[in-house]
């Protein structure tokens, strides 16, 4: 798998090069004429990208919209125990508790949004809720909760025995220190384009493990973790929050697209801004993804090890993104 994303890595970044020309062609001699994809396309973050994906395309392959794909899609990553950054099994903040943010958006602009919810499983379908059911957009803590009891979530305890124990262990030293990448942190950000030519994106996590109680991160909050716009495309963050929330960071990687920039440049745009904000990044991982209303894809996070999957036509594959080191 290792020599297979490898191998991925390299073709990326060559496409990358070709894409301003207009073609872009894309891992080992396979010729994908990146501007011209067949319609519906996904895209997620990360490993586990790959499960979301895989629920997500079989919607849109039956004519499904691009939001049920990316919902039903990361509720698949949300009810796995052993993605202990996303949902059920989630690891705790500092005093225990298991706290789930996220957000889904359509390119007309509706948009929905919880933060800091206990005890409910699938924040997405929540969030969808508040988009639907609700004159709101975002909803948070103890009102949240009653909101999903109000639409028949159930309540559960969300803090598996796996992550009860990496929490004690953590709380011998208790020295909080975020350290962002695949290990520890890695939230599920989805974006699909439907047979329609429709956009929606959804983003999910319990985001960074041993935070502040009442600390929320970029997932939650539209523009910073997620943004979709019909008119030119949608993207997604990952990583340390605090980092893409002060860049406005997914927004605006569509408004660079909507100026010209290819997916991937786009978010290696904003990954450019957010190196220039900060003194020391050696500890920071950001990752964007992005998806142009014509199907073209992309992906670059600033650390290496940042992975995204992609489903197309007949096909999963795992692609290592490039990266700014
Ligand atoms: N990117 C998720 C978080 O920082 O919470």
């Amino acid at each position: 798998m290792l020599q297979k994303r490898r191998t991925f890595l390299k073709t990326t970044s060559l496409g990358l090069s070709v894409l301003a020309t207009g073609t872009a062609y894309r891992c080992q001699g396979k010729s994908t004429p990146i501007a011209n994809v067949t319609h519906p396309v996904i895209i997620s973050t990360w490993d586990h990208g790959m499960a979301a994906n895989k629920v997500g395309l079989n919607i849109l392959k039956n004519k499904g919209s691009a939001l049920d794909a990316v919902e039903k899609g990361v509720i698949v990553v949300e009810n796995d125990p052993t993605v202990q950054t996303v949902g059920l099994g989630g690891f705790p903040d500092r005093e225990g508790n298991v706290t789930l943010d996220a957000c889904i958006m359509k390119g007309d602009g509706q948009c929905g949004s919880v933060a800091f919810l206990q005890d409910i499983k699938n924040p997405i379908a929540v969030a969808r809720k508040v988009m639907e059911k609700t004159p709101h957009i975002m909803i948070v803590g103890s009102g949240a909760k009653q909101f999903a009891l109000e639409m028949g979530f159930k309540e559960e305890n969300l803090l598996t025995e796996a992550s009860r124990k990496k929490y004690e262990e953590w709380l011998k030293t208790g020295v909080y220190k975020p350290k962002i990448n695949i290990e520890n942190h890695d939230t599920i950000s989805t974006l699909a384009l439907d047979a329609n030519g429709h956009l929606a994106g959804a983003c999910t996590t319990s985001g960074a493990a041993w935070k502040m109680h009442g600390r929320v991160g970029d997932s939650p909050l539209i523009a910073a973790g997620l943004f979709v716009d019909d008119e030119v495309g949608a993207a997604a963050a990952t990583g340390l929050g605090e980092a893409v929330i002060r860049t406005a960071g997914s927004a605006m990687v569509v408004e660079a697209m909507r100026h010209g920039q290819s997916p991937e440049e786009a978010c290696r745009s904003v990954c450019l801004r957010i190196k220039d904000k900060h003194k020391d990044i050696s500890d920071l991982q950001v990752g964007f993804i992005a998806l142009r209303k014509d199907g073209a894809y992309g992906a670059y996070s600033l650390q290496p090890g940042f992975t995204y999957a992609l489903g197309q036509n007949e096909t999963h594959e795992l692609y290592q993104a490039t990266s700014m080191f």
